[in-house]
């Protein structure tokens, strides 16, 4: 029975209580098998997750780490229809190739299977009947969005058009990505269908629906009051759900791809994907243990912990716990440890926009690195907010931390040991007092990345782990045992073997962040026993026992892999720009003409020609730029609001069109008297509008 300490904050006390488990479920979030699996994904969930299973394995826990495939869902169906292939093509394809790179990759799951297993299908299957026998769903009917041409019913995010607030083209039916704006399919103005192209038509369908509200105050009670401890941002999207009411939530679909209901009179209804998805944890603890699972989702003793990213937080501690109490024999998640959103250089990740490292690519790219990227994400894991991937970090976090601290203590620690002992652990003589000191400071970082792990905290746990290397990396150069070694080879003697129990500690201490580099080095020092308890011994390998010539465990990564990656970003980037300035022209539509004017209305405006005889930047205004205009008549002074588009100087010498009989107003100090004419061009820069041809200053357009 393991027995773990928690800090709960209560009332602003902090107070621990005693925890008691015997095995710990351990669930990753199932990714959607249509497209390979990126960076985002692995620093939010996976690799947090395989850190805890290792670090719960290492120290002598029952644990079972469960993965898989997330197969259903709109969006398979979309990329099948896309592709002229069937949605089993796609999961099969991507199936394959996430589950191959999470094993190159060295996340240990005990099974990574498939929501499209049978067994899924019968758990999922049986998990809703169950609920509704027990009368734990409602109906509705509803008009819902319809494509005729397809044949289907269209989720939100299928039906696209003009957003009603910022007008801009391509608006999704739940959101406008320009101006952030939640919208309903109803306001979009123009919908149309994504998937035909089609005007979709509403149709009225009828759901089954699990009534949140009938869960609401169980729910209220068992997050706000009982888990406390929860990650603030977790607990915090908790609580705004629940201060805005649970409503019911659809648990079916009009769909051809999914799990039919298990139910009479619900033809084409197939279980809602985040109905299914969750329950495949379940099914493939079942898959891998058929007749021992129940242990593990049902016993009292055992702790269920899911690893995910933020937005999956509404499912994972509110949806999925109610669907567990509803069924009533299941037990309930202990904690949710969600992560923020990981960007990569600056913006943020998009599988649509190609705007990721996707992990197979980086996996062929960097063979046998899988240690630096884990370090690397874990280093940046965006624990507490968003975070940011750049290459460059990638590169300076190896260089500077990886080889310079941890590989090059562990190698000169060997080399000397080659050097004056013939690879053979020396004899420890008598402590000095830094030698102690040493020793203290590394005994303490057991109990601090212990701590740290235990309560989720992966971030800080790594960094305590590279302290031990930092402290040992410092003994060496303070000590300089290669300058003892014509005087003093007792104490040489001593200070290796204090430098070996390092190497040998952090072979340990580092296992469940860099595991491939910590079999190396365990390799290396032929440490054949090991476990989490050993940390913080002095004694881990004996004297006389036989350490291996050194191989480098980090290698420094130069600029050209660096720069070919950056070039790459760079590539898509402009991609990216220019597909969007594509779609809008094509989106382009010119605004309404306005109401008809009589002649003398127009002849009320004086537009003339002038050159730019002089042109400069307003101090301190980044928009303005100051044009003093040859009108024929004199010189006139003109401000204009066009200085992101242009260089002053370029404008001078050209004529422009300006609205002469503007009243004078000041912009920034500046008196304008007029106004220069520009129309926006595809990409939305202004440009100005000149004669086609030279005409003379002052001379009207008409
Ligand atoms: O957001 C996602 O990628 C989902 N496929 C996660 C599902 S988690 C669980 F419910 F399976
Ligand atoms: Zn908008």
């Amino acid at each position: 029975m393991s027995s773990m300490k928690r800090l709960r904050k209560k009332n602003n006390f902090q107070f621990s209580i005693d925890m008691t488990y015997k095995r710990t479920t351990v669930t990753s979030a199932l990714p959607y098998a249509n497209g390979p699996v990126h960076i985002g994904h692995l620093a939010g969930v996976y690799v947090p997750a395989d850190i805890y299973v290792r670090y719960l394995r290492l120290k002598g826990e029952d644990v079972l780490f469960i993965g898989g495939s997330d197969e259903h869902g709109v969006p398979i169906t979309i990329k099948a229809r896309r592709e002229g292939v069937t949605p089993q093509d796609i999961v099969d394809r991507y199936h394959n190739l996430i589950k191959k790179s999470f094993e190159e990759f060295g996340i240990s799951f005990d099974i990574y299977s498939r929501t499209t297993s049978a067994t899924h299908r019968q758990v999922a299957s049986d998990f809703f009947k169950t609920l509704y026998d027990k009368d734990e769903f409602i109906t509705k009917e509803s008009e819902q969005y319809y494509d005729e041409e397809a044949g289907v019913f269209l989720a939100d995010r299928y039906i696209t058009g003009e957003c009603p607030r910022c007008h801009e083209q391509g608006a999704y039916g739940d959101q406008c990505e320009k101006c952030g704006s939640t919208l309903s399919p109803d306001e979009l103005i123009n919908p149309k269908s994504t998937i035909s192209g089609s005007v979709p038509v509403k149709r009225m369908t009828k759901h089954w629906y699990l009534p949140l509200d009938r869960h609401e105050e169980w729910l209220r009670k068992w997050i706000l009051e009982d888990h406390k401890e929860w990650r603030p941002n977790v607990y915090g999207q908790c609580k705004s759900w629940l201060d805005m009411h649970l409503q019911p939530r659809a648990v079916s679909r009009d769909l051809d791809w999914g799990i039919p209901l298990p139910i009479d009179n619900a033809k084409g209804k197939v279980l809602y994907v985040w109905f299914d998805a969750p329950i495949g944890y379940i099914s493939n603890t079942k898959e891998l243990l058929p007749n021992d699972w129940e242990k593990w989702w049902k016993s009292p003793d055992t702790r269920l912990i899911h690893f995910i990213g933020k937005d999956n937080i509404v499912f994972h501690c509110i949806v999925f716990p109610a669907m567990l109490k509803a069924e009533g024999s299941f037990i309930l998640p202990d904690n949710v440890p969600a992560n923020e959103f990981l960007n990569l250089e600056g913006d943020k990740i998009s599988t649509s926009r190609n705007w990721a490292v996707w992990l197979h690519e980086y996996l062929a790219d960097f063979p046998g690195k899988q240690d630096v990227l884990r370090y690397v994400l874990t280093a940046n894991a965006p624990e507490t907010k968003d975070n940011d991937f750049t290459w460059r970090d990638f590169q300076a976090r190896n260089n500077n931390e990886l080889v310079a601290i941890y590989g090059n203590f562990v190698n000169r620690t060997l080399v000397l040991t080659h050097k004056y002992f013939e690879g053979k652990v020396p004899e420890r003589g008598e402590l000095t007092e830094y030698d102690n000191a040493t020793l203290k400071e590394f005994v303490d970082v057991k109990a601090e990345v212990e701590k740290l792990l235990d309560n989720f905290k992966f971030r800080d746990a790594q960094k305590e782990a590279m302290n031990l290397a930092r402290i040992g990396n410092k003994y060496l150069a303070d000590t300089e045992p290669w300058k003892l070694a014509k005087t003093d080879m007792g104490r040489v003697a001593t200070i290796l073997n204090i430098s070996l129990q390092i190497t040998a500690n952090l072979a340990i201490a580092f296992e469940p962040f860099l595991p491939f580099s910590s079999k190396k080095l365990r390799d290396m020092l032929n440490l054949t026993s090991w476990s989490w308890s050993n940390l913080g011994s002095l004694d881990m390998l004996p004297a006389g026992a036989v350490v291996n010539k050194p191989e480098l465990l980090f290698e420094k990564i130069d600029d050209a892999p660096i720069e070919a990656q950056i070039k790459r970003l760079d590539e898509i980037k402009k991609q990216n720009e220019e597909a969007k300035r594509l779609l809008e022209l094509q989106n382009f539509k010119p605004a309404p003409v306005q109401e008809n004017i009589p002649f003398d209305q127009f002849e009320q405006l004086d537009v003339r020609v002038g050159t730019v005889l002089e042109c400069s930047r307003v101090p301190k205004a980044d928009k303005l730029l100051q044009f003093k205009i040859d009108d024929g008549m004199g010189c006139r002074t003109i401000v204009s609001g066009i200085a992101a588009w242009y260089n002053p100087e370029d404008l001078v010498g050209k004529q422009v069109c300006f609205v002469a009989n503007f009243a004078p107003r000041k912009l920034k100090g500046v008196e304008s008297q007029g106004m220069i004419l520009s129309a926006q061009d595809a990409d939305g820069r202004l440009v100005v509008v000149s004669p086609s041809a030279s005409v003379r200053n002052g001379v009207k357009v008409c």
